[in-house]
């Protein structure tokens, strides 16, 4: 039987190090909102850890809601094209809302969903990523909150894939171009 572990991964952000940035994060958006209500919308799957940290980071009264896009396929590479694949549950309109998203990288994701939830007319509407790659943008978008910018480099771990594995390290590591399939 062989036995898969993630050693010789380098790290890019330990689990300190992201909880600690994270929860700076958390408070700059209680102090922004002001006693107001907000509803976090997070992208799954990637930012599935982001949010559930982050939202406990948050003193405010505060809801989820999920939505999905087609994103990346099965490798590093995006095909640019981006859908709806699972909608809110919950009506948006009138409400402060925060999308919650792993990786703000081309901007095509957040673009698009940015415009979609405009379309339900919330009250106010921010983004929140944990990175950032700025050098890879095609679409002119900056999110409001974003816990650490970075280089055109590849990662994974909490949350993020590559080919929907890696999801569950809890550390942001570099997927190295040799790293075994
Ligand atoms: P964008 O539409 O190009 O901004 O892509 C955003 C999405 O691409 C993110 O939500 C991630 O799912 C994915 N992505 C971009 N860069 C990386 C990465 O380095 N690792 C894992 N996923 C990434
Ligand atoms: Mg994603």
């Amino acid at each position: 039987m062989s036995t898969m572990t993630y050693e010789g991964l380098e790290v890019l952000y330990s689990r300190q190090q992201i909880a600690e940035r994270v929860a700076e994060m958390g408070a700059q958006i209680t102090r922004d909102l002001d006693g107001e209500k907000l509803v976090m919308v997070g992208v799954l799957k990637g930012a599935a850890f982001f949010l559930s940290d982050l939202s406990r980071s948050i003193k405010a009264d505060a809801t989820f809601d999920f939505v999905a896009v087609s994103s990346y396929g099965k490798g590093q590479r995006s095909s640019g094209a981006v859908k709806l694949i699972k909608d809110l549950d919950q009506p948006i309109e009138g409400k402060n809302v925060l999308i919650v998203e792993d990786i703000l990288d081309t901007g095509l994701t957040l673009a698009y969903l940015r415009k979609i939830l405009l379309q339900h007319r919330p009250k106010s509407l921010r983004i929140a990523a944990l990175l950032d790659k700025p050098s890879r943008r095609i679409e002119k978008i900056e999110a409001d909150y974003v816990g650490f910018s970075i280089p055109n480099l590849f990662v994974i771990g909490y949350g993020m894939d590559y080919a929907e594995r890696y999801r569950n390290l809890p550390d942001i590591c570099l997927m190295s171009p040799d790293q075994p399939e």
